[in-house]
């Protein structure tokens, strides 16, 4: 029997499903939703006598078009003030990312510009930038806080985060980032306490967050202190994540595996251990490549190592300005095909169905198939591996959430 649909996209060369373990690739694709979620994925000859449109059904011609689930971007800093161009030219210049934060700069710099701005114009730069997103094919991203390194700070960015994901069609997760730096002039154990004692329990009880994050390196946060944090904040009802093994090996992927973690994420300098312990243990492992290079973390995460072990593998553009000053996903996309010596299509599965992982979305994003909600893109080409090999170059022409067209993109460019 026919499904009914309200919306109907044909005709695209190519769609790339991840229905199974693998591309799912569909040639001349086609796809039917009905208020916002998948009715119907399959080829467009079939399409006639599979879906019944209903009276005033929205019907959309993908030809010459690749189609996508939408982009599941699941580590992002995407909501800060201030830029660190200057940081960025010192770090080419030689300086490191480390020596930069222990001059004062680094993610306290991002701190002070946060605090500065208004929460209304914080709320306004989140919105235009939602918009730069959706207009890439990010239809879902979490948002870290991070940027306030108080109590007040961290729940006022949360608050702000929270409005930009009521007042943009993307969806929005915001993560509590508790443990991001010691802020200037405190002191450390004080801070880990005051963290613990005061913002994890406010931050559950606002329901401003549904993830705990924290970062484990030197220079940062040691892991008896992050442990501390993450076993209050996993009482608290938050699951955790943890930035590890970024700059230097810690035996992060180790203690993530072990807290129960939904996420271990870096992991350029991960352990043999590190990797067993993440696919034993069902935490994924989130790649951030832009920032590989940009934090000058020394090598490429190893994502084949993780895959081949039967760890879940995610890929993010960890969009902040420090080690990942750009917002460009497709970057992250090409970059790692490049980097990690994988296929397009495993890269771009990464961003889908692997973010939705670890957002506690894969059930409802990050695949076409029946029953998933109608997130996707069309891309103005007709090989999805275009995507990634002209990278850097954001292909889009059309984007839906939840079956509603949320963006077009720029003009074609092949
Ligand atoms: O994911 N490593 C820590 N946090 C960010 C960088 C934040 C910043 O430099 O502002 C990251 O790389």
């Amino acid at each position: 029997m026919a499904v009914h649909a309200d919306l109907i996209v044909s005709g695209a060369a190519e769609a790339l499903t991840f229905r199974e373990d693998g591309p799912g690739l569909l040639r001349d694709a086609a796809l039917a939703a009905r208020a916002g979620t998948l009715v119907w994925v399959g080829q467009t000859r079939d399409a006639a006598t599979a879906v019944e449109l209903l009276p005033g059904a929205v019907q959309i011609d993908a030809v010459g078009h690749v189609l996508l689930p939408g982009l599941v971007d699941c580590h992002s800093h995407f909501l800060y003030g201030g830029d660190r161009a200057a940081e960025f030219a010192l770090r080419c210049e030689g300086a490191t990312y480390l020596e930069i934060a222990a001059a004062g700069g680094g993610i306290q710099a991002t701190v002070d510009a946060t605090t500065a701005m208004g929460f209304a114009d914080l709320v306004a730069l989140g919105v235009r930038r939602a918009g730069r997103l959706l207009a890439q094919g990010v239809t879902t991203t979490e948002a870290k806080s991070g940027y306030g390194l108080s109590v007040d700070g961290e729940l006022r960015l949360l608050r702000a985060i929270r409005e930009v994901g009521k007042a943009t069609a993307l969806e929005v997760h915001p993560t509590l980032l508790g443990l991001h730096a010691v802020p200037r002039g405190a002191e450390r154990s004080r801070f880990v306490d005051e963290v613990i004692r005061d913002l994890i329990p406010r931050a559950a009880e606002e329901g401003v967050a549904r993830q705990f994050d924290a970062f484990l390196e030197q220079g940062a946060f040691s892991p008896a202190e992050v442990e501390r944090a993450a076993v209050a904040a996993r009482e608290a009802g938050f699951a955790l994540r943890l930035h590890c093994d970024q700059l230097s090996p810690g035996g992060g992927a180790e203690l993530a595996a072990e807290l129960g973690a939904v996420s271990a994420d870096h992991l350029e300098h991960v352990s043999p251990a590190g990797i067993r312990a993440l696919a034993a243990s069902g935490t994924s492992a989130v790649l951030a490549p832009v920032a590989t290079l940009a934090a000058q973390a020394g090598r490429f995460a190893p994502f084949r190592d993780l895959a081949r072990a039967g760890a879940t593998v995610a890929l993010c553009s960890n969009w902040n300005p420090g080690s990942a000053p750009t917002d460009n996903v497709w970057l992250s996309v090409g970059l790692a095909c490049l980097s990690y010596g994988i296929a397009p299509w495993e890269a771009l599965r990464a961003f889908c169905t692997g973010g939705a992982r670890v957002l506690g979305q894969v059930a409802r994003l990050g695949r076409l198939a029946e029953g998933f909600e109608a997130d996707f893109a069309l891309y103005s080409a007709s090989d999805h591996r275009h995507l990634a090999s002209h990278w850097g170059v954001n292909h889009v022409a059309q984007v839906f959430k939840k079956g509603k067209r949320v963006s077009q993109g720029p003009a074609e460019c092949r």
